[in-house]
């Protein structure tokens, strides 16, 4: 198996069980347009969380990494009308290329993009979110992991993207990012008030994968 099966796949299962999606296409051509690195997830791993966050019955989700808002306008989608997102970006030009696609997509009022860096941004957050998707700059990603402990509710889900990286998360020899992942599963592991998996990916976005997380509906 090749990068090129991977992405052929993928193309296969998103024309079949993806509808053509005008803001979602839009939002990825004006991210490249503007400059932004194309390291959005892809269109069945959006659905992905559409779903995940669909099936938590989330109505308040955060989100850390917004980029151009592709995975915000995704995770969007599985608002109710009274339902609303927060997501953090550090890059101000990323955040403004991010408003406009989330304005295109419909999301405007119940979608807000807070510039900073997330270390920052979240102490001024109030919970309780229903669902939190990680995916900003993987070293922080053990701080991340305690604040969105902090901020969510007991029973909810926590995806941390960039889980398994291409495999360096075995062996970081010096590379900050899978060491922040591993830092992150060792929290976890520790962690009596959650439970969480991780599963290896491979598709257009390479070899990859995900952390699920569920915050314990109490102390046991
Ligand atoms: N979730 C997006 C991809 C996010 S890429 C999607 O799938 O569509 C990671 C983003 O995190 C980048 O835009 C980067 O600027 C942002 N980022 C990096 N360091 C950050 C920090 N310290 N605080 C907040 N955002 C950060
Ligand atoms: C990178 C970041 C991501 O969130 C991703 O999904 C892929 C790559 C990166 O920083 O290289
Ligand atoms: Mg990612």
């Amino acid at each position: 198996m090749s990068q090129d099966a991977w992405t052929e796949v993928d193309r296969y299962l998103t024309d079949t069980l993806l509808a053509p999606d005008p803001a979602l296409e839009a939002a990825l051509a004006d991210s490249e347009a503007g400059g932004l690195p194309a390291i959005n997830v892809a269109p069945n791993q959006g659905k992905l969380l559409m779903l995940l966050a669909q099936m938590a019955g989330a109505k308040r989700i955060l989100e850390i990494g917004a980029l151009g808002g592709y995975s915000t306008i995704w995770l969007a989608r599985a608002l109710p009308a009274d339902g609303r997102l927060i997501t953090l970006e550090y890059v101000p030009h990323h955040a403004e290329v991010a408003r406009r696609n989330i304005a295109r997509a419909g999301f405007a009022a119940q979608v807000e993009v807070k510039v900073g860096a997330a270390i920052d941004t979240l102490p001024t957050l109030q919970g309780p979110f229903d669902f939190v998707f990680i995916d900003a700059d993987k070293a922080s990603y053990p701080a991340y992991f305690e604040w969105s402990l902090k901020l969510a509710r007991p029973g909810a889900v926590i995806v941390a993207d960039n889980a398994v990286r291409a495999g360096k998360v075995l062996d970081p020899q010096g590379d900050a990012d899978a060491e922040g992942v591993r830092r992150m599963y060792d929290l976890i592991a520790a962690e009596p008030r959650a439970t969480a998996t991780a599963v290896q990916t491979v598709g257009s976005k390479g070899w990859d994968g995900f952390c699920l997380i569920r915050v314990k509906s109490s102390l046991p």
